[in-house]
Parts: C-alpha cells; sequence; structure tokens
C-alpha cells in the first residue's frame, strides 16, 4: 500500500522461523482462535491451586512474544526504507508497519489475537520510530523519573513513590541499541572507551546513561521526564508544597530582588521551585538563565538561554557553566539564573551576585542552609582560589540573601523544609535565621507523614526592603502556628 516506505528488496527469500521456539512448530500446532479462546476462558475460571501453571504460561506466552517481537523488528528493519519514513505521517507509517507484520506472522505461521495484534503494532511501531520500550513510560504523564538498572529492571517515580513497572528489554543489547538511538541523535557514543554520556531527549527530557563494564549489572540508564505544564506557585502550595504565607514572603523576596539559593538533594524538586520562584520576576527585567540541560521555563518576555556542553570525541568544543557565566556578564543581564551552582562557576556566580545582579538564583545540593554555605565554601576551595577562609565566608555572607530548603520526605512528598536568611558575619562566622518551617508532627499507618508550615516567629532582616519596594507583608505571616494544615 505504503510502497515507498518499503524497501526494493521485497523478494528477499522469507526466512524459516527457526529462531521462534513455538512459532516453529507445524502450522497445524499453531493454536486456533477458538482454542486460544478457550485458554483464556480457562484462565479466567481457574482454581487457585492452578496459579503457579497458570504464572509458568503467561511467562511462557510473554516468551513467545518477545522472540515473536525480535524476529518481525529485524524484519522490519530489513524491510523498511528508513529513509522515506522521515517524510511519513504516524497513521501512514503504522498503518504500514501493520502491513508488513501480517504479512510476516502469516509467514511465520503465528496467530496471535487482535489484542495481542494491537500490542504488537504499537510496540514495533515504538521500536522503529521511538525508544522502545521506554515509549510508553515516557508518554505517561503521570511519570516522572524513568530509572533502568540493566535490560530486565526499569523503576518509574509515580507520585514521588518509586515503583518496579513490568516493562523489560530483551536484552543488554536491546537497551544498548536504544541507548545508542538516543545519543547518536545527538551526535554523541557511548561505549567502552566512553561509557557515559549526558544528552536530552527530543521532547526536552534530561537523559544520562552509563554503560558496562562501568555499569557491572547491565546499563544504567537515568531519565528525567520534562513536564510541558511547569508546576505553578497555586500549584505548589495547592499540593502543600509550601503555605499561602510562604509564597507571600517568596514573591516579596524575589520581586525585591534578593539573590537567592534553593537548596535540596537529588530529585528534591529544586529546579521545580527556581522555575516557580522565576514567576515572580518582572518582564521589564532582562534575564539570563545556564544551565547543563536546559528545563527552566521562564514566563517572561525577556529571556536568553543558555546551554553549556561537554566536549566533542576528540576532547574539543567543551562550553563550561563557568564560560557562559562569564559570557552573560558581558550581556547585560538583569538577573542572572544558573541551574545549578555545582563547580568552578561559583566564584562568579557570587561575584555577579554582588556586583549589581540582585535577584539572581540558582540551585545548590545540599541538606540544609548550613551545609548549604559549607558546599559553597569547598566549591570555591576546590576552583582553586586562594582565599582565606574568612574571606570566603565574607563573599557569601554579602552574596547569598536567601536559602530555600527543597525536600522529598520518605513519604515521597516534596515540600519546602524551611526558609532560612543569611544576615551577615559574626567574627569568622556567617549569621542566618530562620524564618519559616516544616514541622513535622507525626506518621500515618500509611507512612504519611504528617506537619504544617510555620513562621518561627522572626521576622525578615528585610521587611523594611520589602516595604520600601511596595510589600507590606502583614507582620502576622511571620507567626508560629501549630496543628494547622
Ligand atoms: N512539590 C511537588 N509536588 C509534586 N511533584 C513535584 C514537586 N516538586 C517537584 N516535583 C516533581 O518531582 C520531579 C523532580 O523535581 P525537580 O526536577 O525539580 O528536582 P531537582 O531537585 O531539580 O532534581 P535534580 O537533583 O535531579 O536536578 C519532577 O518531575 C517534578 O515535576
Ligand atoms: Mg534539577
Amino acid at each position: 500500500m505504503f510502497a515507498r516506505y518499503r524497501k526494493n528488496t521485497q523478494s528477499q527469500p522469507v526466512k524459516a522461523v527457526e529462531a521462534v521456539p513455538e512459532r516453529s512448530a507445524p502450522k497445524s500446532a499453531a493454536p486456533t482462535a477458538a482454542q486460544a479462546g478457550q485458554r483464556r476462558l480457562g484462565s479466567q475460571a481457574k482454581p487457585a491451586s492452578a496459579t503457579p501453571v497458570a504464572a509458568d504460561r503467561t511467562l511462557q506466552r510473554k516468551q513467545r512474544m518477545n522472540t515473536i517481537k525480535s524476529e518481525l523488528h529485524k524484519r522490519l528493519l530489513e524491510n523498511l526504507n528508513l529513509s522515506a519514513l522521515e517524510h511519513a505521517s504516524e497513521a501512514e507509517l503504522r498503518s504500514e508497519i501493520t502491513t508488513i507484520v501480517a504479512e510476516a506472522l502469516s509467514e511465520m505461521d503465528v496467530v496471535l489475537n487482535s489484542e495481542e495484534r494491537t500490542t504488537l503494532n504499537k510496540e514495533l511501531y515504538f521500536e522503529v520510530m521511538g525508544l522502545g520500550p521506554l515509549e510508553p513510560l515516557l508518554q505517561d504523564d503521570s511519570i516522572n523519573d524513568i530509572l533502568v538498572n540493566g535490560p530486565k529492571q526499569i523503576f518509574i517515580e509515580r507520585a514521588g513513590k518509586l515503583e518496579l513497572s513490568d516493562v523489560t528489554f530483551r536484552d543488554e543489547r536491546h537497551l544498548l541499541r536504544i541507548i545508542d538511538k538516543i545519543v547518536s541523535a545527538v551526535g554523541r557514543r557511548v561505549d567502552e572507551s566512553n561509557p557515559y554520556v549526558d544528552a536530552r531527549l527530543a521532547d526536552g527530557s534530561r537523559f544520562n546513561a552509563m554503560v558496562p563494564p562501568v555499569a557491572v549489572d547491565g546499563s544504567l540508564v537515568s531519565i528525567r521526564k520534562f513536564k510541558k505544564e511547569k508546576l505553578s506557585v497555586d500549584d505548589l502550595v495547592r499540593f502543600g508544597a509550601f503555605s499561602e504565607e510562604m509564597a507571600l514572603y517568596l514573591e516579596a523576596a524575589v520581586a525585591t530582588r534578593l539573590n537567592v539559593i534553593v537548596s535540596g538533594g537529588t530529585g528534591s524538586g529544586k529546579t521545580t521551585t527556581l522555575n516557580a520562584l522565576s514567576s515572580f520576576i518582572g518582564n521589564e527585567e532582562r534575564v539570563l538563565t545556564i544551565e547543563d540541560t536546559a528545563e527552566l521555563q521562564l514566563q517572561q518576555i525577556h529571556v536568553g538561554r543558555m546551554e553549556s556542553r561537554p566536549a566533542n570525541m576528540e576532547g574539543k568544543g567543551a562550553v563550561t557553566q563557568r564560560d557562559c557565566l562569564r559570557n552573560a556578564l558581558r550581556m547585560r543581564p538583569d538577573r542572572i539564573i544558573v541551574g545549578e551552582t555545582r563547580g568552578e562557576e561559583v566564584i562568579d556566580m557570587l561575584q555577579a551576585m554582588n556586583t549589581g545582579h540582585d535577584g539572581s538564583m540558582t540551585t545548590i545540593h545540599a541538606n540544609s542552609a548550613r551545609d548549604g554555605i559549607s558546599r559553597l565554601e569547598n566549591m570555591v576551595a576546590m576552583a582553586g582560589i586562594e582565599m582565606p577562609l574568612r574571606a570566603v565566608r565574607s563573599q557569601i555572607g554579602s552574596a547569598v540573601n536567601l536559602i530555600v530548603q527543597a525536600s522529598r520526605l520518605q513519604d515521597g512528598s516534596r515540600r519546602m523544609t524551611s526558609i532560612t536568611e543569611v544576615t551577615g558575619m559574626e567574627g569568622e562566622i556567617i549569621t542566618m535565621q530562620e524564618i519559616f518551617r516544616f514541622e513535622r508532627t507525626g506518621l500515618e499507618p500509611d507512612g504519611t507523614i504528617l506537619g504544617h508550615f510555620t513562621g518561627t516567629g522572626l521576622r525578615s532582616h528585610h521587611s523594611d526592603r520589602f516595604k520600601r519596594w511596595g510589600y507590606d507583608l502583614p507582620a502576622s505571616i511571620y507567626d508560629e502556628v501549630s496543628g494547622r494544615r
């Protein structure tokens, strides 16, 4: 029908079907539709004692489907004219795949019910055009993260909880082929000599892979799904990530151009928080963003986005976050947002915060505000800057105004567990005061953490500034509350 998508090799000899164990049975042994129907009926009405047999049969069926799938996939690749596919519409392709599959199944003497055929067609479409078994997970909007530990174990994160999915790859080669497809699309390579890679999927999702032998039990893949609809401040308040009082305070802090650091562990919601906070930036300001993988989606009109890049295969062409940041300073920004500060760029970030780019923001990996300060100190030391500790601290103390702590709690919920202001220096010590915090009060039997947000009773160090800028926050937002929310 859509012969232009077929290679001109129609007359290829039809291969014998020996690669598929069950399908290698003679035609008469293939189950008839009635037999298949009986089997399905039987499995519905079976007694409890038959469960292991049924499980065994399901496994056999799954294995058989896998073998059929890999044979069909091979045939599809042999038959499809891949370069013509680029111009085909999805409907045309699906229809072509369905036709080729139907022909191949009949040549292979395999009978499948319509549900199996539909699943097979869909999976083969994903194999040819998409990312194979990962594709349905990528399309499922309720999934945040996909974590692959070798070909047979794919975990997904849904509503803050990790669960093992029933999706698997056929084998390590299959997994490696999909990894290769992803990384070659962005001009990278991953192999034994180059065993790990960062990339961005076509839909914007963040992708990291590490292959054997460095990954001991099979390739490791992590995908942070890109959400088109970012969580807004209102969403986050509604989900209980922070309180309305905290939102009011944060609005004043960002709008009056305090320098903010969002601190938190991995996957704790730092980028989401940073993105939501950026909504308080005025439209008249020029904002430059710098990230390793562009995830931020600012709503302002005047935004310049930069993405660092690793060296190419010859080890050349790297553009670091620091390079971007230094360049950004020459681009007349009002504010600079660095997706995550993790290395030598810390120096330039602190300098930018100290020299007229107030209102700059970044995230760091740390477990508390105090820990965040130590991380910054360590980053400065590791960047090879010879500076007395006191000088480093005074740089940090005057650059950073606010540390917002994001946490992923044991029950999977993500909350802003603390908002802390940096108030200055006392001797060699950076002084801070916590303004809001999440107070845990208990644990439900199902593991849900009980608690509420509260002020600490301390008024913001910046109250006068807020007032001068037109943000006259009621003093009551700082009050301690008990047992609410
Ligand atoms: N308060 C929240 N409620 C529900 N989901 C959230 C919340 N905050 C973040 N998420 C979701 O959790 C996932 C991780 O969030 P995010 O990317 O912001 O974390 P991160 O701390 O930046 O992670 P990383 O350390 O990997 O960069 C995302 O899919 C995001 O949509
Ligand atoms: Mg992040």
